[in-house]
């Protein structure tokens, strides 16, 4: 979640100077976007408010308002460029981080990323072309110009490891016993009385 944070700050900060933003305001937006994360639990509806209320009187009203608006469970829309910009850097931040992007960035590469990343979450893919196209912005030019932090590589869970079947139980030596008597009599010659029994 740090990491992710300090992304989307970088993003904000490229971003400001091409939309006429203050860069320190939205870099702060985007490192404090997500600060209530630990303490909404399951509540996403909380996810946003809770955090513009947190830094209440420490952000302009703006900044508040874009961290507040910024998750869409929340049922509030983003008014402003910098509300849609924390939604952007915001999504743009995860693709990155999801699919391994680093630069050099092409057009191509951000293409199939965007691709593979659909697959799965395709409000991303939303998110980051609707604001690009309606923004004019070329998103591998925004990648390309900031210092991405060391990402720890997603840990490839472990193969799941066959469990060794269960020994068979021992046979009770009295089983054991009676198993070989009984093979035994099967074995044995059956006498006249016995083969007349059957007649
Ligand atoms: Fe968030
Ligand atoms: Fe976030």
């Amino acid at each position: 979640m740090r990491s992710h944070s300090v992304i989307v700050s970088r993003l904000m900060r490229a971003l400001a100077p091409m939309l006429g933003g203050n860069p320190t305001d939205w870099e702060l937006v985007g490192l404090l976007h997500d600060l209530d994360h630990d303490l909404v639990g399951d509540d996403k509806a909380r996810h946003g408010p809770m955090a513009a209320g947190m830094l209440a009187g420490r952000l302009p009203e703006a900044s508040l308002r874009a961290i507040r608006v910024h998750d869409y469970r929340t049922g509030l829309r983003p008014t402003t460029i910098l509300d849609r910009s924390l939604i952007f850097t915001d999504s743009l931040s995860r693709l990155i981080e999801d699919q391994g992007i680093r630069p050099p960035c092409t057009p191509s590469i951000l293409l199939n990323a965007i691709r593979e990343e659909c697959t799965s979450k395709p409000w991303i893919g939303e998110n980051v072309l609707v604001y690009a196209g309606r923004e004019g912005i070329a998103i591998w030019d925004v990648v390309n110009g900031v210092e991405l932090p060391n990402l720890t590589p997603q840990r490839p869970r472990p193969a799941p490891t066959r469990r060794a079947p269960a020994p068979r139980p021992h046979l009770k030596p009295a089983t054991a016993k009676r198993r070989r008597r009984a093979s035994v009599e099967r074995r044995k010659p059956q006498t006249s009385r016995q083969l007349s029994s059957r007649r």
